[in-house]
């Protein structure tokens, strides 16, 4: 297999910044060597330059910055059409556009055609994994997998387990929902990048029998992943704390059914006390920060302070269509500013490594993915500091690494990425796809 390497300024990180002033590995002149889909070497061109094989073409960007692909690690695919609708709340918003435009996705056909622009639009902002909630429905599961696939993409997703508090019409039971996620993971988990999560959707629209039955997939499957909300709102903790009157917290609920363990992921993680904090820390479980649909919708404001102090894990996340962005540098944006909002300075080298390594160790998925270390699989985003005139004029003036950092989190989007790369291969380029095949390659390139 031939080499291909990229010229440019690096950065990838060997642990948290918040615990290490060294833990950013930056080049300002960078080399990355790609072979077959993963990272030979990545580091300062003067000392990798003579492991290049005789031949490898060098592509120069050394006006651009490489970083580790973007990890998002929660958000819904099927919500991708409806981001951006008005609604006075979590409940209201679940309501009146959630529930009626999951419908749909009981269609191949609205399923798979969403499922390709989801795919594409994720890659335009860079983010190479994403943690996905499908619909009900398993043709929904299959058609996001199936997307994914067809790029090459490590991907996490999962068909939604709810059995009550929802419309007829979406609606699984405690039995058809065992055996359609058990029949999705023997199809999907670990099918070449492709991961199965088991998805209860939050704890109101599961019987016990079905949270029961998510137990029992869960010690079945210990390698599979969990994904589900928690405490994200003041009505839906006052509504769950009727539904589930025993518990002594809503996270309590989640824990008693077993769900509660490396890799499992729960969202927004707003209202919660320190006993549950801890009892995230001691279990592995991640707190799934997402800034932007925690503001549209009015949610809270997530304490980062809290957070450190307990030890839980933390990650970002989009959570488009709550969220209102499919771009992690403009979930740092708003991250930045909710920590504000607490207290906490969250800095931008920070936000990068939450983005990246950091999502990718709470994941345990940082032997494959996160950083540009040798043998990682080769997902990295191009970032080009000229990408808007703004941009530009800030990005020239910036002193620091975390000054530049911080100038793509607070302007940056989607034109900030010049190009995407999964498993070594292009699969975004900006320019080309304002033309329209977003790879920027002749054909898509299938697995
Ligand atoms: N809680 C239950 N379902 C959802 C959802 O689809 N989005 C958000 N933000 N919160 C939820
Ligand atoms: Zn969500």
């Amino acid at each position: 297999m031939t080499q291909s390497a990229f010229r440019a300024q690096l950065l990838t990180f060997n642990g948290d910044p918040a615990q290490s002033s060294h833990a950013a590995a930056f080049s300002e002149d960078g080399l990355l060597i790609v072979e077959d889909g993963h990272v030979v070497a990545a580091g300062a061109y003067a000392a990798l330059s003579s492991q290049l094989a005789p031949g490898t073409h060098v592509e120069e960007m050394r006006d651009k910055l490489i970083v580790p692909g973007f990890i998002d690690t929660h958000i819904h695919y099927p919500q991708t059409d409806m981001i951006a609708s008005p609604a006075p709340g979590l409940l209201p918003w679940l309501d009146t556009y959630t529930f009626p435009t999951e419908r749909g996705f009981k269609d191949p056909a609205v399923a798979a055609d969403t499922a390709n622009f989801f795919v594409d639009e994720l890659l335009a902002c860079g983010t190479t994994t994403a943690l996905v909630y499908c619909t009900v429905h398993k043709e929904s599961a299959d058609a996001l997998f199936t997307a994914s696939e067809a790029r090459n993409l490590r991907t996490v997703a999962g068909k939604v387990l709810m059995d009550r508090n929802c419309p007829e019409f979406l609606r699984d039971t405690a039995q058809s929902g065992y055996e359609d996620s058990a029949e999705l993971i023997g199809r999907w988990h670990n099918r070449g990048r492709q991961m199965y999560a088991l998805t209860p959707r939050f704890a109101p629209t599961s019987t016990e029998a079905q949270l029961e039955a998510c137990g029992v997939l869960a010690r079945e499957h210990p390698d599979v992943f969990i994904q589900s909300h928690v405490a994200e709102n003041t009505d839906e903790v006052k509504w769950v704390a009727s539904l589930f009157p025993g518990h002594r917290s809503y996270l309590d609920i989640y824990d008693h059914y077993g769900l509660l363990r490396r890799r499992a992921v729960y969202g927004h993680c707003i209202y919660l006390d320190d006993e549950d904090r801890r009892r995230m820390a001691e279990t592995g479980t991640v707190a799934s920060h997402c800034p932007t649909s925690n503001l549209f919708l009015g949610s809270g404001l997530f304490d980062f302070d809290k957070a450190g102090e307990t030890g839980m894990p933390v990650a970002l996340a989009t959570d488009v269509g709550g969220g209102t962005s499919f771009s992690m540098l403009q979930t740092m944006n708003e991250a930045h500013k909710v920590a504000r909002l607490t207290g906490h300075h969250l800095t931008a080298t920070r936000m990068f490594w939450l983005a990246t390594a950091g999502a990718a160790e709470a994941l345990d998925l940082a032997d494959k993915v996160g950083t540009l270390a040798p043998k990682s699989e080769a997902d990295f985003v191009v970032l080009d500091p000229q990408a808007t005139p703004l941009l530009a004029r800030r990005t020239s003036r910036t002193n620091t690494l975390e000054e530049l950092l911080f100038a793509f989190a607070l302007l940056g989007d989607d034109r900030a990425i010049f190009e995407t790369y999964a498993a070594g291969q292009r699969v975004h380029r900006r320019d080309a796809a304002r033309g329209g095949d977003r790879s920027g390659n002749e054909t898509r390139k299938a697995a």
